[in-house]
């Protein structure tokens, strides 16, 4: 899919563009590689040259970022936030809604005048955006400044592609479509030393109707789970006390590999690792979240009380729609299952609103459901058109202004739900995990078990300990009281 002879692989030689084909070579050959570039650099800049990557879009862009900034670690560059300090700038993009690429679009336009004042600036675009052939197409006409193009499953050949853009000086455009191996192996140049993304999957199957992930991630692929705990028993021992396991439907996790592994099973070996550290995961999918894997969370004392469980919409009708394969009611089944079986549990949820074809009537079942519900937070997006998914082709006769009605109603209700579940934690005491100072001065800031923000009263001593928190007051963004020992 988004597959196009002429840009699959292509190295832009000349302004007539000739293609020509890239050997498509594995992880260790990169090595060779990472040396060359490194090389190369050493010749060129007397001091270490400077690489910014930011990322747009979900953890998993996060978790690639991360291996991005690792090789180029390995390559010699060091690292900056600054657009403005940097030799090569790469920006990870998102595909998911349109003002995502919007926004990249706009950052990209900023760096042109960067660029015309130093011609050797390199810039870099990669990520799900410019898997999408539409897009690479946009940005090799309209952008000539942008050096180098690479899509979802190109990431491990980058020190290739950057060192054929160094070595030639030729625009690199890189989107070719994969069966989907899974490279291990990778460095990853992580950020706090504290919380740690473990991707565990790759990929979707699912094919909700709106959803552009699957034609830009491919399809479903697990990794083996020696390599994830291996990866995991790294970074505990390196002092990390988080670690969210991600994947784009990490309940269906397992299934691709030769020696079939359930999440619920996974979750249990990670379980049994020794540490201190706490688990977290994203993302549920409804269709796939088992009462074995609800009787694990509640049994793994590591495993969090929090279920980020996108539920979309609360019509069944719309649900359909989307694809989602399940309906109000069994949504409805499996979080009273839950609080049955872990009754301090929490959930948080994704709401899209303005589904093609979704009436007032629709939208008002997944009000219904968000205050029977309670969730602690939501992530609400308003629909947005993604050319090649099924919903891009159904009449969409709401218009965008109402719409954005139907979300601040939405909005609204949650603001009222989070304020009152907080103040019902008022005299509880939380275990948080302390990552930095608070909003307010002289207090320090983390998250609970359930998620939740808590701020107290602290230094940055406490930074990284698992503090216990007794609350004693609550806004609708976080709650706030004082540590006990
Ligand atoms: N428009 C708006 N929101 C979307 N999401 C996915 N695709 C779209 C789209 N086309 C939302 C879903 C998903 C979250 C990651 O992004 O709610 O759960
Ligand atoms: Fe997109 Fe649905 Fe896959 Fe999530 S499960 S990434 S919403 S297709």
């Amino acid at each position: 899919m988004l597959q196009s002879k002429d840009l699959e692989i292509e190295i832009s030689t000349t302004s007539k563009g000739t293609a020509m084909q890239l050997e498509r070579i594995g992880w260790e050959a990169q090595q060779s590689y990472i040396s060359q570039v490194k090389s190369l650099l050493e010749e060129r800049f007397d001091h270490p040259p400077m690489a910014c990557v930011r990322t747009f879009g979900c953890q998993q862009n996060e978790a690639d970022s991360e291996k991005i900034r690792g090789m180029l670690s390995q390559m010699g560059y060091g690292l900056t936030e600054e657009t403005a300090l940097a030799d090569l700038i790469l920006f990870n993009t998102c595909a998911v809604r349109e003002n995502a690429e919007d926004r990249v679009f706009g950052n990209v336009g900023e760096l042109k005048r960067q660029k015309e004042q130093n011609p050797h600036l390199i810039i870099g675009l990669c990520g799900c955006m410019v898997q999408q052939e539409h897009i690479a197409q946009r940005i090799k006409k309209s952008y000539p400044y942008v050096d180098l193009v690479f899509g979802t499953h190109a990431l491990s050949s980058f020190p290739q592609l950057l060192l054929d853009k160094l070595s030639r000086n030729k625009r690199i455009f890189d989107i070719h479509d994969s069966a989907g191996e899974i490279i291990e192996g990778m460095p990853v140049r992580r950020k706090d030393g504290l919380k740690a993304w473990i991707p565990i999957m790759y990929g979707c199957n699912n094919f909700c109707t709106y959803c552009i992930v699957p034609y830009v991630r491919g399809r479903e692929r697990s990794r083996e789970p020696e390599a994830i705990l291996e990866e995991i028993r790294g970074v505990v021992a390196q002092g990390y006390k988080e670690i969210t396991l991600l994947g784009q439907n990490v309940n269906s996790y397992g299934k691709t590999l030769k020696k079939p592994l359930s999440f619920a099973g996974l979750l249990e070996k990670i379980n049994g690792l020794e540490g201190d550290f706490r688990i977290r995961f994203m993302t549920s999918h409804p269709k796939d979240c088992t009462h074995e894997l609800i009787d694990t969370i509640a049994r793994c004392d590591k495993v969090c009380n929090h279920i980020h469980l996108p539920v979309q919409s609360g019509s069944s009708r719309v649900l359909a729609a989307m694809n989602r394969h399940y309906t109000r009611e069994e949504y409805m089944e499996l979080i009273q299952y839950a609080r049955k079986k872990i009754p301090e549990v929490s959930f948080t949820s994704d709401i899209l609103v303005g589904f093609p074809g979704e009436t007032y009537e629709d939208f008002k079942e997944t009000l219904r459901l968000v205050q029977e519900i309670e969730y602690d937070s939501l992530y609400t997006f308003i629909y947005s058109k993604r050319e090649g998914t099924k919903a891009a082709q159904m009449e969409d006769p709401v218009p965008y202004a109402e719409k954005s009605r139907w979300l601040r109603e939405i909005i609204e209700a949650q603001e009222e739900i989070a304020s009152r579940r907080h103040r019902g934690l008022i005299g509880q005491t939380l275990r948080v995990l302390v990552e930095g100072p608070g909003k307010h001065p002289g207090t320090m800031t983390g998250r609970s078990e359930q998620n939740i923000i808590v701020e107290f009263p602290g230094d940055e001593s406490a930074k990284g300990l698992f503090v216990d928190v007794k609350i004693d007051r609550a806004a609708n963004w976080a709650v706030f009281g004082k540590a006990v020992f």
